[in-house]
Order: structure tokens, then sequence, then C-alpha cells
């Protein structure tokens, strides 16, 4: 009797072993382990081409005590191919830290985040898509340039939270939108100096000098590099931003990128004058290639439009 008892006890043991093989249990497993950030899906969660491409930059930003290397400057002097002079830049950096914060402010990721971003290109696709209200349901909603929502609502939304420009592309903002600058050359610098306390167009607004973000030059040569393998002169602002979100979100959803059916980079607010202008100096097709490869590898959202 009690060797029966027994036997039954092993097979119910042997069966309950087999059901909860069966039963696919490994969410429970991965909820239990430790992760990097609350998404669905965390940026660093292992994936090969993640790994291959985003040795992750550790100082996207300049900072007060951070010393650009001979090397990084000359590649970064070599965009603008104008004579340009290492001391000049730094005597020109520390002066324009003397004015905004030490260090730009990134909040670290964490275990019990999920920040998510939209970036918002420029591209027509966004005309009719009806993207807006999911363009502003994201923590950050990064634009770019001259990107506008005025009378574009229902299909690039409504909020921004920082603004990327350069002087030539720079447009006036109101003091809570983060003022991510790209700097391509030395004169960039005298121009951001000027800007905060004249304001981008020298009349409306004044950038919040306490929320300034300066790119750092190694930063481009990195998505030049790691993320471009070198292809085209240097990456536009646009895919910069995209590589730059990947630093500061937990998600990111990708809008407006992406060339007309003639090949040029057409906005979605203004008929193309240029008829020839395709993107730029830009590797405009190596960059969307890279941008779908990263959708498909679910590394990112990818909205192409309709
Ligand atoms: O034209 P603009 O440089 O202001 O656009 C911002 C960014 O949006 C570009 O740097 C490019 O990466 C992207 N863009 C695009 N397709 C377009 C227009 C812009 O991918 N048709």
């Amino acid at each position: 009797m009690k060797l029966k008892g027994s036997v039954l006890i092993f097979l119910l043991g042997v069966m309950g072993i087999g059901l909860f093989w069966r039963a696919d249990i490994s969410p429970y497993f991965t909820l239990l382990a430790k992760r990097p950030c609350v998404c669905d899906r965390c940026l660093s969660e292992g994936d090969s081409l993640f790994d291959q491409r985003f040795s992750k930059f550790d100082e996207p930003f300049l900072s007060v005590n951070y010393n650009l290397s001979e090397d990084n400057f000359n590649w970064w002097k070599d965009i603008q191919g104008r004579g340009q002079i290492l001391s000049v830049y730094r005597e020109k950096v520390e002066r324009l830290f003397q004015l905004v914060p030490a260090s730009a402010h990134v909040e670290a990721s964490s275990p019990d985040r999920c920040r998510t971003c939209a970036v918002v290109g420029n591209s027509g696709n966004l005309m009719k898509s009806h993207y807006g209200p999911l363009i502003d349901f994201q923590d950050f909603v990064i634009r770019i340039n001259r990107g506008r929502t005025k009378g574009y609502e229902a299909d690039v939304g409504n909020r921004t939270t920082h603004r990327v420009m350069y002087p030539e592309s720079a447009v006036d903002i109101d003091n809570t939108t983060i003022p991510v600058l790209f700097p391509f050359k030395l004169t960039d610098f005298d121009w951001f100096m000027k800007a905060l306390s004249t304001g981008p167009s020298g009349r409306k607004s004044k950038f919040n000098k306490d929320l300034v973000m300066l790119l750092n030059p190694a930063f481009m040569r990195y998505v030049h590099v790691m993320w471009l393998q070198k292809k085209g002169h240097y990456p536009s602002t646009g895919f910069m931003t995209v590589v730059l979100a990947l630093h500061l979100c937990d998600e990111v959803h990708v809008f407006g990128f992406g060339a007309d059916s003639d090949g040029n980079w057409s906005h979605y607010w203004e008929q193309l004058r240029d008829k020839k202008l395709k993107t730029g100096g830009h590797p405009g097709g190596e960059e969307y290639k890279m941008i779908v490869e990263l959708s498909k590898h679910q590394i990112l959202t990818f909205y192409t439009g309709w």
C-alpha cells in the first residue's frame, strides 16, 4: 500500500514537472530577473545589432571638464573644411561654460523607469499622417531645426520638450524647451553665447540658459564611425538626434524621416524649392536603411507615414 502511494506521488510529481515544462514560464523568470527599465522592451536588452553598434557613448554632451581629444577635434574641424584651432575651441567652450550649467542634466536610466521619446524629423511624409496625438503622448518630444507645429498639430503634435538646432537652423523657443545645441564650427559657440541673451532670432525669446545642452563633437564622430561606418561626409542632424535619443530614452519612436519620391529631403510645411537638394551632404539613404534596420530589430519604432 505504502509502495503504491509512493509510486502515485512520484507519477504525480513527474506529471507536474511535465505540465510546468510545457507551459511557457519564461516570462515569469524574466519578470524576476532585474531589468534595466520597465518598458515592454528595454533598449539595452541583448540584441546583436544593438551590441555591435551601441557601444554606449558615455558623454554625448559637453561638460565643463570634458577634454576633447586632438584626434576628435581634427575630425570635427574637417566637417566644415575651414582652418580651426584646438586652443581657440577650448577658449570658446570655456567662456560658454561660464554661462551655462557645468554639465547637461541627463537623468540616468533606472530599473523603475520607462522614458518614452518621440524624435520628429521634418519629412513631408508627416503630411496627413495624423501622428500628432501619438507624438504628444511620449514623455519627451524632440523636434529638429525649423520643424513647425502651429497649423500642423494633427500631424506633428504641439508639445516640444527639446529643440535641436544650430545657428543656421535656429528658431525661437519658449523658456521651458530644452535647447539642444549642435556645434558644427567654431563660430557656432559665439552664436550660442549671443543667443543666450538675445534669443535665436535676436528678438522674441531667449534660450533658457539653465537648460542648455551642447552636443559633444566627439559624439558626432562616434555616430559617423559606429553607426554609419564612415559613409557620407558626416551624419545629418536628424540621424544624430535619433542616436542621441537611444542614449537618453528607454523607448524611442521615430517620425518624419524619409526623402520624397524624387529622393529629396523635402519638408512637411513647405513646397520644395531646390529640386536638386537630395539629402544634402549627408548619407541619407544609409541613414534611412539604418533606421529601418533598427526598427526591424525592435530597437526603435519607425513611423513612415501612409
Ligand atoms: O531638413 P532638416 O535638416 O531641418 O530636417 C531635419 C532632419 O530630418 C534631417 O537632418 C534628416 O535627418 C530628416 N529628414 C528626413 N527626410 C526629409 C526631411 C528631413 O529624413 N524629407
